[in-house]
C-alpha cells in the first residue's frame, strides 16, 4: 500500500474525541486500572520526588523480588491503591525504567473513527517521543506531565513507538505489549 500510513489529518482531531475506544488488550494479567507515570504522580511522589527524585542510590539495586514486594506494599498501604496484577506489573515497570534511567513509554488508549485511530498514554516526562510506521515518522508532543496524543493515523499500519533519552531508547509496538519493560 502505497498511501502514506501515517497521515496527519488534524482537522479530524476533534471528531476523533467522539470515536470508541479499542480494547488493547490487558497484558495477560488484567486491565490497567491506575496508569504507572500518572499514578506515580499522585500517589508515591510526595514521598518518592517527581520520577522517583528523592529515592536513595539503594534503589536502583534493589533486587527484583525485593522491588515488586515494595510496589505491592506502598500500592496498597501509604499509596492507598487497590491494584490488581496488572497495575503491579506495571507500577514496577516503570519504577525499573526510573532506577535505570531509561525512557518509558505506556500506551492507555487508542481511539478510532472508520479508517483512523489515535493512540494516548503516558511517557517519563522528558523524552522524545515518535511513532514510526514504514519509513514514516511521526513525532509526539509529551506535556509536561508525560501524557501524550498521537495524531490520526491509519489503523492497518504496523506501528513502532520509540522514546529517547540522552542515554537510552526503547520500542514499544501496540498490539504486543502496552508498556516498555
Ligand atoms: C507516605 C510516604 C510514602 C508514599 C506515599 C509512598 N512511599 Fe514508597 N517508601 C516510603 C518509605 C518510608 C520507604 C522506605 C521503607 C523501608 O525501607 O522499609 C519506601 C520505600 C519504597 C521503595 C523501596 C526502595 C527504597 O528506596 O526503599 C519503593 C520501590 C517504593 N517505596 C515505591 C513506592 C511507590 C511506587 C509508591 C506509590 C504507589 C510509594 N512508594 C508511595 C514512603 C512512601
Amino acid at each position: 500500500m502505497k498511501t502514506s500510513v501515517i497521515s496527519v489529518l488534524l482537522v479530524l482531531c476533534t471528531i476523533l474525541l467522539s470515536g470508541n475506544t479499542i480494547n488493547l488488550g490487558d497484558n495477560g494479567s488484567g486491565i490497567v486500572k491506575y496508569p504507572p507515570v500518572s499514578t506515580f504522580k499522585s500517589s508515591c511522589a510526595r514521598c518518592h520526588g517527581p520520577q522517583g527524585a528523592s529515592f536513595g542510590e539503594d534503589f536502583g539495586k534493589l533486587p527484583q523480588r525485593e522491588l515488586e514486594r515494595f510496589i505491592r506494599l506502598m500500592m496498597k498501604g501509604p499509596g492507598g491503591l487497590n491494584p490488581n496484577k496488572a497495575d503491579i506489573d506495571a507500577m514496577i515497570a516503570y519504577s525499573q525504567a526510573l532506577a535505570k534511567h531509561r525512557p518509558f513509554i505506556f500506551i492507555t488508549s487508542a481511539d478510532t473513527l472508520t479508517n483512523i485511530i489515535s493512540y494516548s498514554g503516558e511517557s517519563l516526562p522528558g523524552t522524545t517521543l515518535s511513532l514510526t510506521s514504514q519509513g514514516e515518522t511521526l513525532q509526539i508532543k509529551t506535556g509536561k506531565d508525560g501524557k501524550w496524543r498521537t495524531g490520526p493515523v491509519a489503523p492497518s499500519g504496523h506501528f513502532i513507538f520509540i522514546a529517547v533519552d540522552k542515554t537510552d531508547t526503547v520500542r514499544l509496538e501496540p498490539g504486543k505489549a502496552l508498556w516498555t519493560n
